[in-house]
C-alpha cells in the first residue's frame, strides 16, 4: 500500500509508519517535525496543518489510505477536503474520552454514549487539561464519516497506549518502580480493573484495518484484565520473583494526597472507584473480533523497558515519589498495626 501518515513523529504514528515500513509498505508522513522525526524508511514531508492548503500538494500522490492521530477540528477538515476523494480508506485515531459515561462497567462502542460534539468556536484542546479533548474527537469523527462515507473510515478509539516510546509517565511508572524493588505501593484492590493497549499491537490493528478496508467506529484497547494481573505481569516482563505488593485503601490513599493516573504525586493506571469504574473496563469484542490482536504483557514490558534503558532522558519522571511512597507506607502501616 502507499500510506499517508498525518503524523508520524512521535509515539503511536511513528510506531505506525515503522511498522508499515517494516511490512513493505511505501510511507509518507506529514508533520512539522517538531514533535521528533519519522522512522527510518518512511518518507517526511513538512507540513503545518495551521495552513489550511498545507496538504494540497499530497491530493495526487495516489495514496491508498491515510491514517490521521489529530486533535484539531480544522487540521482535519482541511486534510480531509485536499485528500477524501483520492484516497480509499481513512484511519482517524480518536479516543476513550470521546464517551460521556465512565462509571459503568462493560460498556461497548455499540451501546456506550458519546459527547456531545464541540462549540462552534473551539477548535482544539484547551489548556493543561485539555478541555474539550473528547468534544473535539467526537467532531473529527463526524467529520471523517461524513466526508469518507461510514464503509471507507475506520474510526479507533484508544485507551490508554503504552510502549516503547510512551511520552507520558503513566505505565513507564510502574516498569520503573517494579525494576527498583522493596516494599511496592499498590492502590487500590487487587480486583480493580485495569486496561491499556501496546502501542504495536494499535499500529498493527491500524494497518490492518487499511489492508482490509475495515470500516466503522471501535474501541483500541485490549481486554481488561486485574492490577494484581498487571503488575504479576509488570514483573514477570522485567524477569523478576513476586513483587513485595502493599495494597492500600483507595480512600486512605485519596486522603493522604496520593493522586490518580497521572502527574505528581499520581499512582498510574489508578482511578478512584465507583466514579471512574468504567474507564478502564471497556468490553473489547468487538475489537478483537475485527483484528485487534494483542501481545502477551511482558512482551510489552520489555519493549518498554529496554527503550527506557536505551533513551533515559525521554523517559517522563512522574508519579509518587519513592520517598512520598515510604511516608504513605509507613502511615499506612501505623493505622493497621494500631
Ligand atoms: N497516549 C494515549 O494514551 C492516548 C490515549 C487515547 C488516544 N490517544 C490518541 O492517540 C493518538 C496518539 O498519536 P501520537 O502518539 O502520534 O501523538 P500525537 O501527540 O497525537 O501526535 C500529533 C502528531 O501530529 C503532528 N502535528 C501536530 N501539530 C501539527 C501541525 N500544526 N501540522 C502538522 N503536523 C502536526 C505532530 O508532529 P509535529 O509536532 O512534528 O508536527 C505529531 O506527529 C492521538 O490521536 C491521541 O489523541 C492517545
Amino acid at each position: 500500500m502507499r500510506i499517508l501518515i498525518l503524523g508520524g513523529t512521535q509515539f503511536l504514528g511513528r510506531a505506525t509508519a515503522r511498522l508499515a515500513v517494516e511490512q513493505g509498505h511505501e510511507v509518507t508522513c506529514a508533520a512539522r517535525g517538531v514533535s521528533g522525526v519519522v522512522p527510518a524508511g518512511a518518507r517526511f514531508v513538512p507540513v503545518d496543518r495551521d495552513d489550511p492548503q498545507a496538504l494540497a500538494p499530497l491530493a495526487d500522490a495516489g495514496f491508498d489510505a491515510v491514517i490521521d492521530v489529530t486533535r484539531q477540528i480544522s487540521h482535519a477538515r482541511h486534510a480531509l477536503a485536499a485528500l477524501a476523494d483520492h484516497v480509499g480508506h481513512w484511519s482517524f485515531v480518536s479516543t476513550i474520552s470521546v464517551y460521556a459515561d465512565n462509571t459503568t462497567p462493560g460498556q461497548s462502542v455499540a451501546d456506550a454514549p458519546v459527547l456531545p460534539a464541540a462549540p462552534a468556536d473551539v477548535d482544539g484542546p484547551v489548556g493543561p487539561d485539555h478541555r474539550w479533548y473528547g468534544e473535539c474527537k467526537v467532531s473529527i469523527e463526524e467529520l471523517v464519516r461524513e466526508r469518507m462515507g461510514v464503509d471507507r473510515s475506520f474510526i479507533c478509539r484508544p485507551g490508554l497506549i503504552v510502549g516503547a516510546e510512551d511520552p507520558s509517565d503513566r505505565f513507564p511508572y510502574w516498569v520503573r518502580r517494579l525494576s527498583a524493588g522493596g516494599e511496592v505501593l499498590a492502590p487500590g484492590a487487587p480486583t480493580d480493573r485495569v486496561q491499556f493497549v501496546d502501542v504495536a499491537d494499535l499500529a498493527g490493528w491500524l494497518l490492518h484495518a487499511a489492508g482490509t478496508r475495515l470500516g466503522g467506529t471501535y474501541d483500541g484497547i485490549g481486554p481488561a484484565m486485574t492490577r494484581a494481573d498487571l503488575l504479576a505481569g509488570v514483573a514477570a516482563g522485567l524477569d523478576l520473583a513476586e513483587p513485595a505488593l502493599t495494597w492500600v485503601d483507595q480512600e486512605f490513599l485519596i486522603s493522604h494526597d496520593v493522586r490518580e493516573w497521572s502527574g505528581e504525586r499520581a499512582l498510574p493506571l489508578w482511578v478512584r472507584l465507583p466514579e471512574y469504574g468504567g474507564l478502564m473496563d471497556r468490553d473489547t469484542r468487538p475489537s478483537l473480533h475485527a483484528g485487534l490482536a494483542v501481545r502477551p504483557l511482558p512482551d510489552t514490558v520489555r519493549a518498554t523497558a529496554s527503550w527506557m534503558a536505551a533513551h533515559p532522558a525521554a523517559v517522563r519522571q512522574g508519579g509518587l515519589d519513592p520517598a512520598d511512597e515510604a511516608v504513605v507506607l509507613g502511615e499506612w502501616q501505623a493505622v493497621r498495626d494500631r
